[in-house]
């Protein structure tokens, strides 16, 4: 894989507590490694292990209790202009079109109008979703509004897209159809993606790593590097293979 070995971020025994009156709670516990440019990374646990808190820690939005995070080699604190995020539920704007939500962190930079609106055109068009510039979101159906999600992350020009969970909302056929897109979407512009999931299959279909966490405390249970050609045929030997293998390596039913 192109770039493989260069490192685009790392963590070094990141660990977070939140402290109550009444007790403390570890939700991540002693989490390490590094994330290689342009790499797809899965980040696959059980329900309530600790994923998003550990994904809002590398985002900024909460702070470690211990270790250190670092970005292209510099240590960080705080919310990093270097991410675009994708949760699950993407939050957009009702009253913006499709356009205005994909332009609007460009606006934010103040980057002059006819730029960033080309910018967000050419994301637009990225993701599928040409013709429905002047939508509003509630005109649009769950996949589509996280296709508008991704092309707002992605028109920041991010280093890193961070993906929580984006297409746990959406119904079994469409999250099937998303997941082929977001990759048809990396092939074609090549970014460094860590996406959080707690469903196997997606994380098999998905990354070149996975990252296996154990149960709260989320702490790194194993890594899995796939070696399957893309797009992956979810029924082959090796596929169903490696989905038994981190199936029995698992805390809890997924
Ligand atoms: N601000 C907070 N204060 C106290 N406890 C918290 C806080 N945020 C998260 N937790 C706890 O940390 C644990 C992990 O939560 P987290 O949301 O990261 O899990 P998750 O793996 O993302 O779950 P899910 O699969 O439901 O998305 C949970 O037990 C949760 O209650
Ligand atoms: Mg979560």
């Amino acid at each position: 894989m192109e770039n493989k070995s260069r490192i685009k971020m790392s963590l070094q025994n990141i660990s977070k507590s939140f402290h109550s009156r009444k007790e403390t709670q570890e939700a991540v516990a002693d989490v390490s490694f590094d994330v290689y440019e342009n790499e797809f990374l899965v980040i696959l646990g059980p329900g309530q292990c600790g994923k998003t808190v550990l994904l809002n820690m590398i985002a900024g939005l909460e702070s470690p209790t211990t270790g250190k995070m670092l970005y292209e080699g510099k240590e960080y604190h705080g919310v990093n202009d270097g991410f675009g995020l994708v949760f699950q539920k993407t939050a957009l704007m009702d009253w913006m079109t499709v356009m205005e939500n994909v332009e609007f962190g460009l606006k934010i930079k103040k980057m002059p109008k006819e730029e960033r609106r080309a910018i967000a055109q050419k994301y637009i068009d990225l993701v599928g979703l040409n013709g429905f510039e002047d939508k509003y979101p509630r005109q649009l159906s769950g996949g589509m509004k996280q296709r508008v999600g991704i092309a707002r992350a992605y028109s920041t020009n991010p280093g890193v897209l961070l993906m929580d969970e984006p297409f746990g909302a959406l119904d079994a056929q469409t999250r099937y159809l998303m997941e082929n897109e977001i990759l048809r979407i990396w092939e074609q512009d090549k970014r460094t993606i860590v996406f959080v999931t707690n469903n196997i299959e997606e994380a098999v279909t998905l990354g070149d790593r996975i990252i296996l966490l154990s149960a709260c405390p989320a702490r790194v249970k194993d890594i899995y590097i796939p070696d399957l050609p893309r797009p992956r045929d979810n029924i082959s030997t090796e596929f169903l293979r490696i989905r038994e293998e981190i199936e029995a390596n698992t805390d809890m039913a997924l």
